[in-house]
């Protein structure tokens, strides 16, 4: 178990009229990652990120960018989020024909593979042979597409299955959770196994700072 929590804020809750002040005020507040969900308006019922706006916001701060990737046919633009500056590449098996095959794709770009799984989506789509080629797990807590959405508890069973799993077979993956956390889901997602806490709304619109927002998550 990776003892510190480590936060990955959603920049889809920031105001873009300020991105780059948004991103700096993230990194001063201790994040330890940038996430950044990309979608299409197809995959899911909403539009954001194209590779242009990640290549400009990547001069603003040397965090990683975790790129959630909710596109359809995601192989053809692999590429070009890694070239824009991702480090790393989640994507949803459902985007995909063949998962393996995405993956490497990810890692021939010479970046960290993160796969994602829908509330609905079972673990059993994970084998232990697609495991070993990946960074990162991202469990959805909410359906893709929104912010602000309300956390689906029964997730949790996925994360401590996932915390099990990679503790057993000592894999080096992190275990990270994504919708609807705040000071009371965090110390469950926590307890369950995550080590890496997504989070838009609570730290971008909660009453606090920035900075006292991602200190609380990491440590709730
Ligand atoms: C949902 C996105 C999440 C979301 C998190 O499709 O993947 O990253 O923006 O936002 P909150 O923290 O508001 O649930
Ligand atoms: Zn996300």
């Amino acid at each position: 178990m990776k003892n510190q929590v480590k936060i990955s804020p959603s920049i889809l809750s920031a105001d873009f009229s300020k991105l780059s002040e948004e991103i700096l005020s993230l990194e001063k507040g201790g994040a330890d990652m940038i996430h950044v969900d990309v979608m299409d308006g197809h995959f899911v019922p909403n539009l954001t990120f194209g590779p242009p706006v990640i290549k400009k916001i990547r001069k603003c701060t040397k965090l990683p960018f975790d790129v959630h990737l909710m596109i359809t046919q995601v192989d053809k633009y692999i590429k070009d989020y890694a070239d824009a500056g991702a480090d790393i590449i989640t994507i949803h098996p459902e985007a995909t024909n063949n998962l393996s095959q995405s993956i490497d794709i990810i890692k021939s770009c010479k970046k960290k593979a993160g796969v994602s799984l829908n509330p609905e989506t079972s673990v059993e789509l994970l084998k232990d042979d697609l495991l070993k080629k990946l960074d990162l797990i991202l469990i959805m807590s909410v359906n893709p597409g929104f912010a602000g959405q309300k956390f689906i508890p029964e997730v949790l069973d996925k994360v401590k299955f996932f915390r099990h799993k990679i503790n057993n077979n000592k894999l080096n993956i992190d275990l990270e959770i994504d919708g609807g956390i705040d000071f009371k889901t965090a110390p469950l997602s926590i307890k369950a196994g995550a080590n890496v806490l997504v989070s838009g709304t609570t730290i971008f619109n909660n009453t606090g700072s920035i900075s006292e927002n991602i200190k609380n998550l990491r440590k709730s």
